[in-house]
């Protein structure tokens, strides 16, 4: 962060050179589709969203040289000067010897990561590097392995079982002060199939940070179906956060005394011949905790505090100048009503037969479904001996992504 990023100290090395003869497509693996874009390109989605900015460089099979420079170009974004496309090698230790060459010269630090492992987190990316500033020395990931391990020969005779505590499963990114790498790499020496081989061969040191499962390598098609699932997963777990869409629900609560000498108003609606509530405004129990639910849900304070009990404007009051308020309230601050609900406590009125009226009314002033419920409490408390009604509310608001 705040370095010159034409001139980057980290630089990414993703091999994708190889063929997949194991996952069996007509395609090199990497250009295989894992749910609806290739290998490649989910491989690169955690390249661009590190603390600091990197050199990334693809190493593609040569028929699919331009194919990678747009999966990249598109992955990279802005950042698409910062990126290098070359052919790969016929082995791995090639493909990642032909990356090396296409550092730049401020590049400090080397990462080589598979391609086929396409799900690694960024978190693991982040975990290396720190590794690798922290002691200099190689850092790869690992994770135990769980299986019993049997060492076997040639014709499946089982010769020995290796001590399972002292092994791991080793991933990619792996990572590297550059100098080092690419010297070990100079020596050229017989055929590794990672990086860490290589350079312990030449005497360097590497040491194991946690892995993570989600780096698992796509080698079978079993594999490839386990990362779509995963992908699957998370896009159904994930919708709202991933689209960006922000999503409260609020809570209100009203309570008024009966007052004989008042009409009746509740839910936006006018009841003759029943004993209306005291309060200021029209005393309007429904209305109000609707309010409350509303402001709450967008963070916005409550109605006491919008609205104010001594403004003149509000005597008399009804349901449609609240509600409208504090919608307009919400619209400013961004949010939409999704849906609400409130629940009558209470003896009277009877709300059954103007239920779908208020429903309907309410819905029409919100701008989204009201539904409105009612209950009585079994004689209990103030609502129960007739002396006054509580309403309770709840609402749901969302915040689309701007
Ligand atoms: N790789 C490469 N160049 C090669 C061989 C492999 O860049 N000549 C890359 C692959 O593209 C892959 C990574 O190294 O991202 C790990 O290799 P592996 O999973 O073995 O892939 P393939 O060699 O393509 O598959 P297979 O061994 O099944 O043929
Ligand atoms: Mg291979």
């Amino acid at each position: 962060m705040g370095r010159d990023t034409s001139a980057p100290r980290v630089g990414i090395i993703v091999v994708a050179a190889g063929s997949g003869s194991r996952l069996g497509e007509p395609l090199p693996k990497a250009f295989v589709d894992l749910s609806g874009r290739s290998i490649l390109s989910r491989s690169l989605d955690v390249v661009f969203g590190l603390g600091e900015a990197v050199q990334l460089v693809v190493v593609a099979p040569a028929p699919q040289l331009d194919e990678a420079r747009s999966i990249v170009a598109a992955a990279a974004g802005a950042a698409s000067d910062a990126c290098t496309v070359v052919v790969g090698g016929d082995t791995r230790q090639r493909s990642v010897a032909a990356g090396l060459d296409a550092l730049q010269p401020s590049v400090e630090v080397v990462l080589v990561h598979d391609a086929a492992r396409a799900l690694a987190p960024r978190s693991l990316f982040e975990r290396v590097i720190a590794a690798v500033d922290a002691t200099g020395r190689g850092a790869i990931p690992g994770i135990p392995v769980s299986d019993t391990i049997k060492r076997v020969d040639a014709s499946g005779t089982v010769l020995a079982t290796v001590d399972r505590s002292q092994l791991a499963a080793v991933q990619t990114p792996q990572g590297f002060v550059r100098a080092e790498l690419q010297a070990a790499y100079s020596a050229d020496t017989e055929d590794f199939t990672d990086d860490a081989a290589l350079i312990q061969h030449v005497g360097g040191s590497v040491e194991i940070v946690e892995g993570d499962a989600l780096a698992f390598k796509i080698t079978t098609p079993w594999d490839l179906r386990r990362a779509h699932q995963l992908l699957t997963e998370s896009r159904d777990a994930g919708r709202p956060a991933a689209s960006g869409l922000v999503v409260r629900t609020g809570v209100g609560m009203d309570a008024h005394a009966f007052d004989a000498s008042q009409p009746l108003w509740l839910a936006g609606l006018l009841w003759p011949d029943e004993v209306g509530l005291a309060g200021h405004s029209d005393g309007d129990a429904v209305a109000h905790a609707l309010c409350d639910a509303l402001l709450s849900a967008a963070g916005l304070g409550d109605i006491g505090t919008i609205f104010g009990v001594d403004d003149p404007r509000l005597d008399g009051a009804h349901a449609d100048v609240f509600l409208h308020e504090t919608v307009r309230l919400l619209r400013d601050a961004g949010f939409v009503p999704s849906n609400a609900s409130v629940q009558v406590v209470g003896n009277r009125p009877r709300f059954a037969p103007r239920k779908a009226e208020a429903e309907a009314l309410l819905s029409g002033l919100v701008g989204c479904p009201v539904s409105v419920s009612a209950t009585t409490t079994d004689r209990l408390g103030f609502a129960g001996r007739g002396e006054g009604i509580a309403v309770i509310a709840t609402a749901l608001v969302v915040a689309p992504p701007r």
